[in-house]
């Protein structure tokens, strides 16, 4: 029997009876054109909520509908009405008030993602579960020397974050300046993917594409299809680029522009560095400033070789391939936005003002050094037929407390990838500065979402300050943390 390839396996299952009923290859086409994305829209932005007189308060409201999604209507989840949510805006000092509503059909949550805020009681507390119609009030106080970049929000409730992200529910956060990085323009691109069945609805994956961690089938930024945006040349552009997918990893481009990484997560350079492309992990961060030159360049993500499982009955399980039709990855990439350049030249633009210190944690002294062994593989804590993923041998238990630090000291941790397949590793509320990777010295850096590559090791330092409470460290593929790869920290 011929293999069904991924994109009529996800047709098929949307299909439902009238298919059964209707058959033929019109109706196939036309659900197809149906559910295609509509490429080329003008580039939008999220809209935004600012913090007046110290204080940001909002509601977020999370609700299925029918949502502007790849430029149709999609069967979707969002934030507000949209995809993605509001950006939310405040400075370092400042208190966020947000009031969770659920919409939903079943459980959520709210999650700060790389905030450096408490984890305790109605802040950024994980461990909160908001049921179905019911509504959370969050207060975060975020400390007054707190770094300023692009975080973002999202669900976090253990077993459903991969779904209800691929579903359209994140948006950014902004922790402003002190001193605007002066640009000619800021833009916000936010990176999903995700898939859409016949219907034009949000499609759930199969169990071995979790496994694997889902790739959506349509890239989007903004919820958009490769949207378009102009700039005049020698404009200098202020682009925040967050990868929210699930578990794709964004190697990206813009040939023909000159590329200047400002900072990763809340790890921002002394100074801008010229790049060829940036790897974004998911949940990674990327601020860039972008020169504008004369034409039309196209940001582009390429093939990234994350590796496979090996899997059941001896398939591999990998990430399928993007859509090309012959089943392999297209070398070229996927287009996330086009960027035409034209017109008169652009008034210069200052300087960026100059960046923080590297951080130095690497002559602290370290108060415990830690291994964590990400692991996947059968029966390492999993059901019969399953494939387990665990950390140090254990899948997530909510109650138990993995690791326990000590306030106000500084650790290493050693984390060891025992799989063929890359994981992304995140600590909440702490930043991790790098410090090797398979035992080479790297530059040190602060990110909260550490790449370690299949079969590899990296060491990180982090220092315990301001916060103590429960929180949790976790792969960033969702479909692993839902499945198991999550454990509980306690700084106390
Ligand atoms: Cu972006 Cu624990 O998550
Ligand atoms: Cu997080
Ligand atoms: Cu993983």
């Amino acid at each position: 029997m011929a293999p069904i390839s991924r994109r009529n396996a996800l047709l098929l299952g949307g299909l439902g009876a009238s298919a059964t009923i209707a058959g033929g290859a019109g109706l196939w086409s036309s659900l197809n054109s149906r559910a295609s994305p509509v490429t080329g829209q003008d580039l939008a932005q999220p809209a935004a909520l600012r913090s007046s007189g110290g204080i940001l308060a909002a509601t977020l409201e999370a609700a299925p509908g029918r949502l502007p999604l790849a430029g149709r209507l999609a069967g979707a989840l969002g934030y507000n009405g949209g995809i993605p949510g509001p950006t939310l805006r405040l400075r370092a000092g400042e208190v966020l008030r947000l009031r969770l509503v659920n919409k939903l059909a079943e459980p959520t949550n709210l999650h700060l993602h790389g905030l450096h805020v408490s984890p305790q009681g109605n802040s950024d507390n994980v461990f909160v579960t908001v049921d179905p119609g019911g509504s959370f009030d969050y207060e975060y106080q975020l400390p007054a020397g707190h770094p300023p970049g692009l975080y973002w929000y999202h669900p976090h409730h253990h077993g459903r974050v991969a779904a209800q992200i691929f579903a359209g529910l994140f948006g950014a956060i902004i922790v402003e300046d002190a001193e605007p990085v002066p640009a000619s323009a800021e833009r916000i691109l936010l990176v999903s993917d995700t898939s859409l069945d016949g219907a034009g609805d949000v499609a759930e994956p199969a169990e071995p594409e979790r496994m694997a961690g889902r790739e959506g089938a349509v890239l989007l930024v903004n919820g958009q299809a490769n949207p378009r945006f102009a700039a005049r040349p020698g404009d200098r552009e202020h682009w925040r680029i967050v990868n929210c997918c699930v578990a794709r990893y964004l190697r990206m481009r813009l040939d023909g522009q000159k590329v200047q990484l400002l900072g990763m997560d809340s790890g921002r350079l002394q100074a801008p560095s010229d790049v060829q492309e940036v790897l974004l992990a998911p949940g990674n961060r990327a601020e860039l400033l972008v020169t504008a030159a004369n034409g039309e360049s196209v940001l582009r993500a390429l093939p990234y070789d994350r590796g496979r499982l090996a899997g059941m009955a001896g398939r591999g399980m990998g990430p399928a391939p993007p859509e090309g039709g012959d089943g392999t990855a297209d070398p070229a990439g996927s287009a996330l936005a086009t960027l035409l350049v034209a017109g008169g030249p652009a008034s210069a633009v200052a300087a960026v003002p100059a960046g923080p210190a590297p951080p130095e944690l690497g002559s602290a002294v370290v108060a415990a050094r830690r291994q964590l062994v990400l692991g996947t593989g059968m029966g390492m804590g999993a059901g019969m037929g399953m494939m387990g993923f665990t950390i140090n041998g254990r899948a997530f238990d909510e109650s138990r407390t993995d690791t326990t630090a000590a306030a106000g000291t500084v650790e290493e941790w050693t984390i060891i990838n025992r799989s063929p397949m890359d994981h992304p590793f995140h600590l909440h509320v702490w930043p991790m500065q790098l410090v090797a990777e398979n035992g080479r010295p790297v530059e040190p850096a602060l990110r909260d979402v550490v790449n370690v590559p299949a079969n590899g090791w990296v060491t990180v330092r982090i220092a315990f300050r301001d916060f103590t409470g429960r929180s949790v460290y976790h792969c960033h593929i969702l479909d692993h943390e839902d499945l198991g790869m999550m454990g509980v920290i306690e700084v106390r």
